[in-house]
């Protein structure tokens, strides 16, 4: 597996490799979420590109930049073990260099939710996922459902500046108790840890009411939130909400499946987000 720290021995890859191209944008400190992408990646694609870059204009606190878990040689060693043809791991000087200027703004989906929470957090996505696109130009790129606002912003970028990419959005891997894998669970003390599975608890509460007919956004993010609430190491919760999936603007009842359920909560000094969609086919099975 090669690995590569400037744009322009990323781009030679690239441009050189057998197409199918795929590329999996992430921030390392991999876990079975990220590798689960690079399977569905390698199933799909003749090449698969993986890209470890800590976007700090992404970030909203500089401690949360600053605690961001980086380990490479980890990453790389699960990676060359997934069969990943190249890596590419960019310092933040090759990638914003000081005279650097441009970034890249969606509105529409980027606005509600995590777009109020984290302002200014997917400016940073949008213009890393653009430079990354630009450079790599890959067929298709893989992201996670784990992060459902983002790739949903990601979709309206590539639509809207006629990419010629596909956006696979693959599901999310869990923990045997339900807690979305990230690589912020192991900030976690450990009695959070154990109550962090309450966010997917929450979530299949409103997914049983939908199941036996319930439709309202009132009832199924009631369902939610009495769920969080009960929970006393949920410190905050940021939004509960029923959204269309490809907007993120909220919705009042679901008439039209599917609908996103999304949650962001603070346990301790760990934010977690997740989310399940209700009344999609590919809809995750309880487990
Ligand atoms: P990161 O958090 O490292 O995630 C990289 C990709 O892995 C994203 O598409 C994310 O949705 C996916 N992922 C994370 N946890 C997952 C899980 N439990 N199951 C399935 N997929 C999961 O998201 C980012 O990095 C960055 O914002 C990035 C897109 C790389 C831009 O900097």
């Amino acid at each position: 597996m090669n690995v590569v720290n400037t744009s322009k021995e990323f781009y030679g890859l690239c441009h050189s490799a057998p197409r199918p191209l795929a590329l999996v944008p992430t921030m390392g400190a991999l876990h079975e979420g990220h590798l689960s992408l690079v399977r569905h990646a390698k199933r799909e694609c003749a090449t698969v590109a993986v890209t470890i870059f800590v976007n700090p204009i992404q970030f909203n606190r500089a401690t949360d930049l600053d605690q961001y878990p980086r380990n490479h040689t980890a990453d790389a060693n699960l990676l060359v073990k997934e069969g990943v043809d190249f890596v590419f791991i960019p310092t933040t000087d090759e990638i914003y260099p000081p005279e650097f200027a441009t970034t890249v703004e969606v509105a529409g989906p980027a606005i509600p939710l995590e777009g109020v929470s984290r302002p200014s957090h997917f400016r940073g996505v949008t213009t890393i996922v653009t430079k990354l696109l630009v450079l790599a130009m890959p067929d298709t790129v893989y992201l996670g459902r784990k992060d459902v606002q983002q790739a949903a912003v990601l979709n309206r970028l590539v639509d809207d500046l006629k990419f010629p990419i596909s956006v696979r959005v693959m599901p999310t891997v869990r923990e045997t108790d339900g807690l979305a894998m990230s690589s912020r669970n192991g900030r976690l003390l450990p009695h959070e840890r154990a109550a962090a599975p309450v966010v997917y608890r929450a979530l299949q509460a409103a997914e049983y009411l939908f199941i036996n007919g319930e439709r309202t956004a009132v009832a199924l993010e009631g369902a939610c939130l009495s769920v969080l609430q009960a929970e006393p190491l949920v410190e905050e919760i940021e939004y509960v909400a029923l959204v269309n999936p490809t907007t993120f603007s909220p919705l009042n009842q679901i008439s039209k499946a599917p609908a996103t359920l999304t949650i962001a909560v603070r346990i301790g000094k760990i934010r977690l987000i997740d989310n399940i969609s209700l009344g999609s086919s590919s809809r995750q099975a309880l487990p």
